[in-house]
C-alpha cells in the first residue's frame, strides 16, 4: 500500500478534480506483476493503468488501492468491473472515496462479486495525501491555504504599501514550487495593482495555476502581469453588488470573468470547487487574508518570516482586521512543521 500511494503522489498538480490513486497488482503466489497511476482527469485510472501494464495473468491475485475503486462511469469506465472480470480474488482499500456516487458501492460490488475486500491500511497518510479531494467532496468547497511573508516584528509590508522583498531568494523559490501543487491561486485586487505580481510555478506546473482575483470595485489596471494569457490562465472574481462594470473594459478577451452575489470569500471557494479545483492558496494580503479566515475558507497556513524589522505603527499586519479582546477568542493554530529556508523560518499549521 505504502508503494500504492508512493505511485499516486506522482500525480501531484496533475489529477484535479480527480484524486491521486496508486495500485499495485501481486499474482496468486504474491509476486509484484504490475502497477500504475492515475495521472490526469480524463486519462485512465490508477486500476485500469495497472492492469494495461500486467506482465501476468492477474486471476487469483490482489491488489492494493489507495482509494475505493469507483462504480460509476465517468469520463473511463467503472474499476470494479476490470477488479472482477481480471479475476482479482483480495482487494486492499486504504480508504473509502468520499464521492458520493461511489462512497461504499464500489466495496460492496466487489463483496457482491465474492472478493475479499480489506479496507483501512495506511489510512492516516492515504487521507493526508487526498485531504484537498476528500474536502472539496465533503465541503463543496476547496481547501484553502493561505501563504504570507513577514517581517520578525510581524509586517507584510512597509507603510507606503511595498512588500517587495520581505523573504529571501531561497523562500521565494521555494513558493514557486509550492505553487505547482495547486490548483488555483487567489489575490485581492489591491495586491494587483500594488504588487502586479506574476503567480505563477516559473513553469514547474503546466498548464500553470489558474490565477484568480478577487474585487469588490472592478477597478483593476489596463496592464498587468496577470493579462498575459500566453503565461498562464487567469479568472476575475468580482461582488457583483459593489463593482462597477464599467471596468470590465479593460480586462482583455482571454481573461475568464465570474460574478459573485456578495464579498463573501467563501463564495470563491465553491466558485473554485465547482470549477474542479481541489486546493486553493492564497496569496492575498491583510484584509482579504482575515475575510477568507472568517469565512473559512483557510484550512492551513503556510508562513515565511524574514530575519528584517520593518517597523511602524501603520506598518501592515498580517491580519489587521482581527480585533480580539478575550484570550479565549483567539486563533489557535497547530504549528505542523518549522524549518529554515535559508536564513528565513518557515511554519506550516492548521487553523
Ligand atoms: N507579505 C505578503 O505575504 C503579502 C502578500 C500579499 C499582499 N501583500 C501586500 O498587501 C497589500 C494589499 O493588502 P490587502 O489587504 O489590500 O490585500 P488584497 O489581497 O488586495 O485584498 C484586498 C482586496 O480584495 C478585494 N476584496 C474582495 N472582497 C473582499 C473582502 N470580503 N474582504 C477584503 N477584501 C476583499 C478588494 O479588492 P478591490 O479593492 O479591487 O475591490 C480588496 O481591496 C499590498 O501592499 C501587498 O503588497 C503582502
Amino acid at each position: 500500500m505504502k508503494r500504492a500511494i508512493f505511485l499516486a503522489s506522482l500525480g501531484k498538480g496533475t489529477t484535479s478534480p480527480n484524486p491521486m490513486v496508486g495500485a499495485v497488482i501481486l499474482d496468486k503466489d504474491g509476486n509484484l506483476i504490475s502497477e500504475g497511476f492515475h495521472y490526469k482527469s480524463g486519462m485512465p485510472h490508477a486500476e485500469a493503468m495497472a492492469f494495461n501494464n500486467l506482465k501476468k495473468d492477474a486471476s487469483g491475485g490482489t491488489i492494493y488501492v489507495n482509494l475505493e475503486p469507483c462504480c460509476h462511469h465517468g469520463k473511463t469506465p467503472p474499476c470494479v468491473d476490470k477488479i472482477i472480470a481480471f479475476g482479482i480474488r483480495k482487494v486492499y482499500i486504504s480508504i473509502e472515496d468520499p464521492d458520493r456516487r461511489v462512497s461504499g458501492k464500489g466495496i460492496q460490488l466487489l463483496k457482491d462479486a465474492g472478493i475479499k475486500v480489506h479496507k483501512g491500511l495506511c489510512e492516516k497518510e492515504s487521507k493526508e495525501l487526498n485531504r484537498s479531494f476528500i474536502h472539496r467532496n465533503i465541503t463543496n468547497s476547496a481547501f484553502g491555504v493561505l501563504k504570507w511573508a513577514m517581517s520578525m516584528d510581524g509586517r507584510v509590508g512597509l507603510k507606503n504599501g511595498k512588500s517587495k522583498w520581505i523573504t529571501s531568494e531561497d523562500s521565494r523559490s521555494l513558493v514557486h514550487s509550492y505553487r505547482a501543487g495547486f490548483d488555483a491561486i487567489v489575490i485581492g485586487g489591491n495586491t494587483l495593482r500594488k504588487d502586479n505580481p506574476f503567480l505563477t510555478s516559473r513553469g514547474l506546473r503546466n498548464p500553470e495555476p489558474l490565477r484568480v482575483v478577487f474585487t469588490k470595485t472592478l477597478d483593476l489596471p489596463a496592464k498587468s502581469n496577470l493579462w498575459d494569457c500566453n503565461l498562464a490562465r487567469t479568472l476575475v472574481i468580482y461582488d457583483a453588488s459593489t463593482a462597477n462594470k464599467m471596468y470590465l473594459k479593460r480586462i482583455p478577451k482571454c481573461v475568464e470573468v465570474a460574478e459573485i452575489s456578495s464579498d463573501n470569500p467563501k463564495l470563491i471557494s465553491n466558485l473554485l470547487a465547482k470549477k474542479g479545483c481541489n486546493n486553493v492558496l492564497w496569496e492575498c494580503g491583510p484584509k482579504l487574508a482575515t475575510s477568507a479566515i472568517k469565512a473559512g475558507c483557510i484550512q492551513e497556513l503556510m508562513t515565511f518570516i524574514a530575519p528584517k524589522i520593518l517597523g511602524g505603527v501603520s506598518s501592515m499586519n498580517p491580519f489587521n482586521d482581527f480585533e480580539f479582546t478575550d484570550m479565549n477568542d483567539v486563533l489557535n493554530l497547530n504549528a505542523s512543521e518549522i524549518s529554515f529556508i535559508g536564513t528565513d523560518i518557515f511554519v506550516k499549521s492548521n487553523i
